[in-house]
């Protein structure tokens, strides 16, 4: 099928790749030009596994172009895909500007049948106004009577994929959500996803909207749980590790989404429970679970903060090691990061920062001041007063502990991802926290 993405980030980019992989002919817009020339060089501006590969793949068999045109991408497709930025506004709605601006230069564009979809993450009912936009905006030359010449419809398949995992998340779905508001609608969006072979769920835009807000609430009021669960841990001396694994082997709970640790960030979680919070208060519900799930966040990061500012005693000129800037592993994306707050804050106290990242450094360079990047973690080891490991990379595994801790001042670690777990750093040597791990 003739497919255009229109925007190539993380969802665009990647949905792109994939839907050219599993046959279609797709043409994936951007804005911006630099990207754009880029990507036609199989370039991939962002560090996401297996993805580059497959663009490669992609380019070669002609499958997949990129252009900055929306008009020529209107033109020469039939499904259209929505996949550009939906960012927190200042009160934490969700900002439609760039979805209403495509929805709009698309419409201007229109000759003949298209199928405009959202995969953005939108607010409830961002489908409606999608179409009456389109509607607004199609050509005059192409209505008669008030009345388009060609119809068009509007349907909604929110993306579930996962940063750092993206590729392996598009190519096996664990399910395929549509909202759709007719057959023809319906059937187009089965044979682009027929390759696939997905568990498909078929329903309107707007419920396709609410699966999306529900899930990623969830994941969040889930990870926000079990940080509860670790703060009390921590006072009665238990361990969460423990909890989540007996919690976990009941199927209706399950073990994913049970990990502790400094609270969750990218670019997702954050900004969708706060744009939920916004559409359920103005849909006159006062979403008090969801307003704690962030509070909870929050909170994590302050406590993590306090137990590093007592066990350090006095942290100004403190040189901290920061293992892992990225919000997660398998990716160099350092939106909403928990280190990103955590080293800002530690600044403020007045301490030195030094950090190491597999991937994330070039992005966290354009954001931080002040802090010296290391070439390795043992590098980032070598005269520190204590290490801070706040993004499980695999790569932090298995650490020559006996070289680190040689090489600290102190050889203090705080280990926000609970990541050492299993290697008793203690007998190493070092002077050792977990999250919601018995305390000293
Ligand atoms: P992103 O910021 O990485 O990419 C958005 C892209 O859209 C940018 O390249 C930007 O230049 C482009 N763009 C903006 N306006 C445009 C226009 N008028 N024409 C063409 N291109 C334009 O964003 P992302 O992380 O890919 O997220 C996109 C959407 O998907 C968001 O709603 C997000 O919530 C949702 N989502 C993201 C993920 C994820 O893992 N990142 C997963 C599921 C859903
Ligand atoms: C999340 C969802 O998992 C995807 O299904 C969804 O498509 C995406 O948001 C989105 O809507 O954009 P992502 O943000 O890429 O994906 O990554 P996650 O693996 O969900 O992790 C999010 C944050 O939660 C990370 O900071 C991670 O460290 C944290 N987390 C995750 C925990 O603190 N504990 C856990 O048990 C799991």
């Amino acid at each position: 099928m003739e497919i255009a993405v229109v925007g190539a980030g993380y969802v665009g980019l990647v949905s792109s790749v994939c839907l050219a992989k599993i046959g279609h002919h797709v043409i994936c817009v951007d804005v911006d030009q630099e990207k754009v020339r880029q990507l036609k060089l199989a370039k991939v501006p962002i560090y996401e596994p297996g993805l580059e590969e497959l663009l490669k793949e992609c380019l070669a068999n002609k499958r997949l172009t990129f252009t900055t045109s929306i008009k020529e991408a209107t033109k020469k497709s039939i499904a259209i895909f929505i996949a550009v930025g939906t960012p927190s506004k200042m009160n934490g709605d969700a900002d439609l500007n760039y979805v209403e601006n495509v929805a709009r230069q698309i419409a201007v564009n229109m000759d003949s049948y298209k199928l405009v979809i959202e995969k953005s993450t939108v607010p409830a009912e961002t489908g409606k106004r999608v179409k009456r936009t389109i509607r607004l905006n199609l050509p005059r030359k192409y209505m008669k009577d008030h009345k388009a010449a060609f119809d068009f419809d509007v349907a909604s398949n929110p993306e579930f994929l996962r940063e750092g995992s993206a590729v392996h998340d598009f190519m096996n779905p664990d399910r395929v959500v549509i909202g759709v508001e007719s057959k023809k609608a319906e059937k187009i969006l089965r044979d682009i996803y027929k390759p696939l072979k997905p568990k498909m769920i078929v329903t309107d835009i707007n419920s396709a909207e609410m699966i999306k807000h529900a899930s990623n609430s969830f994941l969040a009021t889930k990870i926000s749980f079990i940080n509860t669960i670790a703060q009390v841990c921590e006072h009665v001396g238990a361990d969460v590790l423990k909890v989540a694994e007996g919690m976990g082997y009941d199927k209706r709970i399950g073990r994913n989404f049970l990990d502790a640790g400094v609270g969750y960030g990218g670019s997702c979680f954050p900004k969708d429970v706060d744009a939920f919070i916004r559409l359920s208060e103005r849909s006159g519900y006062d979403y008090r679970l969801l307003k704690e799930v962030r509070r909870v966040n929050e909170e994590q990061r302050k406590s993590f903060l306090h137990l590093i500012e007592d066990k350090m005693w006095i942290v100004k000129n403190k040189v901290i090691g920061i293992l892992g800037l990225a919000f997660k592993p398998n990716t160099d994306d350092i939106r909403s990061a928990p280190a990103i707050d955590i080293i800002t804050i530690l600044q403020s106290e007045g301490a030195k920062i030094k950090a190491y990242d597999p991937k994330a450094i070039p992005n966290a360079q354009q954001v931080l001041k002040g802090v010296t990047f290391a070439k390795d973690p043992y590098a980032l080891a070598k005269g520190c007063d204590c290490l801070l490991v706040l993004t499980e990379w695999d790569e932090f595994k298995n650490l020559d502990f006996n070289k680190i801790q040689l090489s600290m001042k102190q050889a203090i670690v705080f280990d926000g991802r609970n990541l050492y777990q299993d290697k008793d750093l203690d007998s190493l040597g070092f002077e050792y926290y977990g999250v919601g791990r018995k305390m000293l």
